[in-house]
């Protein structure tokens, strides 16, 4: 085992809001634990150009409120090739760092196991992603930030929506998952939720939106994840009832990158300051190849692989909450 004194630190993948927060945890964290700070810009692409820089406790001064990431992202094609990972650690141990942390989602958690596996180096991955769909931990930085800002959108959309007795399908992001969704859709009392974890039931949303225009209710809304499965986003799901149903008013708004910016909220904040210091933790007690997170508000450490083999699920009860508060 080689001692630990130098630390890399690099965000990737989808920015999502509280990075910076994470990143200020990470560099606090290691410097009270007396190990020196690199900082690597555009992630595995600032390892593979060697875009590293020293960093200390100012460098992360006033960066816990910015949404983003000051070490900007990247998705690197050239770190999946074993060459492109080679260039990498040589350019790690070239500046003598003895251990990385990566802040990201499911891709940048998946680089980081090849390369720690492949040149037996220290990594500890830190769950950053507005889709929450990492498996081992009940959050991950950023959603939180996200959910509020997909609310806040969608209580906008629901006043022209009643203004106009309109019916909106609102394209959630997530990629292949529907946790974003879901949740907003509960929160901003939408009328239903397509998730591409359960297949596109058309008729059981028929006779909700049926339900809904009989009732002479205001205005619909139905949150659609995005993603190709089932669904395959609201532009697709509008089209469809339109054509069966040309008597409602539809219109599709899809939300996009406003859902990755914006200042983190308390609980990102929070959230990713325990996982920046609990990273640093993990290095000194020895522990590699691992994901820190939280499961029932305790800090735990999941094995990469456990992480990027097993899938998440989404609450069916949280799916049948929908039906009810639908009436
Ligand atoms: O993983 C985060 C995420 O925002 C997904 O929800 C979305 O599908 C994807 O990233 C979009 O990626 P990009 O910014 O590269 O278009």
């Amino acid at each position: 085992m080689r001692k630990i004194n130098k630390i890399a630190v690099l965000t990737s993948g989808g920015d999502a809001p509280g990075m910076n927060a994470a990143i200020r945890a990470v560099v606090r964290g290691a410097i009270v634990n007396k190990l020196e700070v690199i900082g690597v810009n555009r992630g595995y692409e600032g390892l593979i150009t060697n875009d590293l820089f020293e960093m200390n406790s100012q460098s992360v001064s006033n960066i816990i409120q910015q949404g983003g990431t000051i070490l900007k992202s990247a998705r690197c094609k050239e770190f999946n090739n074993p060459e492109g990972r080679k260039i990498a650690y040589d350019n790690l141990r070239k500046n003598n760092v003895d251990a990385l942390v990566v802040i990201g989602g499911d891709g940048t958690l998946a680089g980081a196991h090849v390369f720690g596996t492949e040149c037996d180096f220290p990594v500890v991955g830190i769950p950053g992603t507005i889709d929450n769909d990492l498996y081992g931990t009940d959050y991950t930085i950023g959603y939180d930030t996200a959910l509020n800002t997909v609310i806040e959108a969608v209580d906008k959309i629901r006043d022209t929506a009643s203004a106009h007795s309109r019916l909106f399908f609102i394209e959630v992001m997530g990629r292949d998952a529907g946790f974003l969704a879901l949740r907003a859709a509960i929160a901003s009392g939408a009328e239903a939720v397509l998730v591409p974890e359960v297949e596109t039931d058309y008729e059981k949303l028929e006779a909700y939106l049926k339900n809904g225009y009989n009732k002479k209710k205001s205005s619909s809304i139905v949150l659609v994840a995005e993603g190709k499965k089932f669904g395959g986003g609201a532009i697709k799901v509008a089209k469809k009832v339109s054509k069966d149903h040309p008597y409602y008013d539809v219109r599709v708004t899809i939300l996009g990158h406003l859902q990755r910016g914006g200042s983190p909220s308390a609980f990102d904040r929070v959230f990713a300051s325990q996982m920046g210091v609990a990273a640093i933790q993990a290095l000194l007690d020895d522990k590699k190849d691992v994901m820190v997170g939280m499961v029932d508000s305790k800090i735990v450490h999941v094995p990469l692989d456990d992480a990027l083999k097993n899938r998440k699920t989404i609450s069916s009860k949280l799916l049948a909450l929908i039906d009810i508060l639908s009436i």
